[in-house]
């Protein structure tokens, strides 16, 4: 048993079981034990690998991607870039560099992070060593929440941020939805889920996951699992009242389905291998999928325009990584097959370009940005020089 199952058993002798969200959120980030707040899990060293780990490219034209979309809103001067969850601060620095090529964007960013851990806010800190010199002064600042982020024109980049927000699951039974709960083995040894008593809080569960409308939920049946992510919601809500009242954009890429769905996603990984979600919390990555449409519904609802979700393999090739990978191979062609590998592994069906999805909120107003128009396929961002390798 870890110290933080040791921890979380005796707050269930006490309190009784937790909600799967109470359990995955303490898993994550319980201020001492949590699994993010004391180390730093990317890597072939680490539990696992992000798109901007595997290549410079995705940050490259993430960095592009906010550059044009800048432009668009009126190149505001200042507009704040946000970055949630930053993990190592790979993605920001390939941003910045590539964001140098478009003439005053980099110089009118003021650059927010929003991290909970202070091991990876280090970490963050270092790789952005080399930024502090083309941003203002006091242009690069952490967050541990984004309502701390000023107000202003934004920009906002999340990769693998809402995976990792908890959820609530609930089961259906012959007597209808349950919440499924984490409680305690006989013996005290082990962790196993329980369903609650009594039926849940009005409202806890959306019409279409209920049964209630015409959605996903209509056709589950006993011992179906439904999951529901308050706080995606709220993050979504609070970005669209933002986007209504100022000029921006936000970029959410993350794995998951398009269409809210019947299934229990919630999964933990050590090591680059899966493991059981109840075993060792506060030593294994913990995530679920993103339910993007239920995401969108709520961004929608508080007044951000919402597009997509597309693939990340149609979203990179339509914004040029064909391009980019070309040029970068005909700058080092010692590292092509390394080069090629990476982009098979962001972009084909059978790797990360299916799975993982990309969904923009903007301003209402503004155009579909980049990746996301309607129409003949646009030519990508590529070339913007100077690039940068
Ligand atoms: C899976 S990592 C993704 C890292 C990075 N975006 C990447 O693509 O490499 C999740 C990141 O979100 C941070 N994080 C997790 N939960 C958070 C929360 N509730 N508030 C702020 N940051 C959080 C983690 O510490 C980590 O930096």
């Amino acid at each position: 048993m870890t110290a933080l199952a040791d921890h979380l058993r005796d707050r269930i002798a006490e309190d009784g079981p937790l909600s799967v969200a109470e359990y995955m959120d303490a898993a994550l980030t319980h201020p001492r034990l949590g699994y993010y707040m004391s180390r730093d899990p990317f890597g072939r060293g680490g539990d696992f690998i992000t798109a901007p780990e595997i290549s410079q490219m995705f940050g490259e034209l993430i960095g592009l991607w906010c550059a044009v979309q800048w432009r668009a809103m009126g190149g505001p001067d200042p507009v704040n870039l946000v970055e949630l969850g930053p993990g190592r601060g790979t993605l920001m620095a390939d941003m910045l560099r590539a964001g140098g090529g478009a003439e005053g964007f980099v110089e009118s960013l003021s650059v927010s992070l929003v991290e909970i851990s202070p091991v990876l806010k280090t970490v963050q800190e270092d790789a952005l060593v080399g930024a502090k010199n083309v941003l203002k002064a006091r242009s690069l600042q952490w967050w541990s929440d984004f309502s701390e982020v000023p107000e202003g024109p934004l920009l906002i980049v999340a990769n693998e941020f809402l995976d990792a927000l908890p959820v609530r699951q609930f089961q259906k039974t012959s007597e209808g939805w349950r919440e499924r709960m984490v409680g305690v083995s006989d013996d005290q040894k082990e962790f196993r889920f329980v369903l609650a008593d009594g039926p849940p809080e009005d409202g806890a569960i959306p019409p279409d996951l209920s049964g209630a409308g015409a959605g996903a939920g209509a056709m589950a049946g006993d011992g179906d699992i439904i999951e529901v992510r308050p706080a995606a919601a709220a993050l979504a809500e609070a970005i669209a009242g933002r986007l209504a009242r100022q000029p921006g954009a936000a970029l959410f890429i993350d794995y998951g389905h398009a269409e809210s769905a019947v299934g229990d996603t919630l999964q933990a990984v050590k090591d680059h291998e899966y493991r059981d979600p109840l075993t060792a919390p506060g030593e294994v990555d913990l995530t679920a999928h993103v339910d993007f449409a239920a995401f969108g519904r709520a961004a929608a609802g508080a007044g951000a325009r919402v597009l997509g979700p597309i693939g990340q393999g149609a979203f990179l090739e339509a914004l040029g990584i064909g391009a980019r990978a070309e040029d970068l191979m005909a700058a080092e062609p010692a590292q092509g097959r390394e080069i090629e590998a990476a982009l098979a592994r962001l972009t084909s069906e059978d790797a990360m370009g299916r799975l993982f999805k990309v969904m923009a909120l903007v301003s209402p107003g503004l155009a579909p940005p980049p990746g996301f128009e309607v129409g003949p396929p646009q030519k990508g961002l590529i070339p913007t020089p100077p690039f940068g390798e």
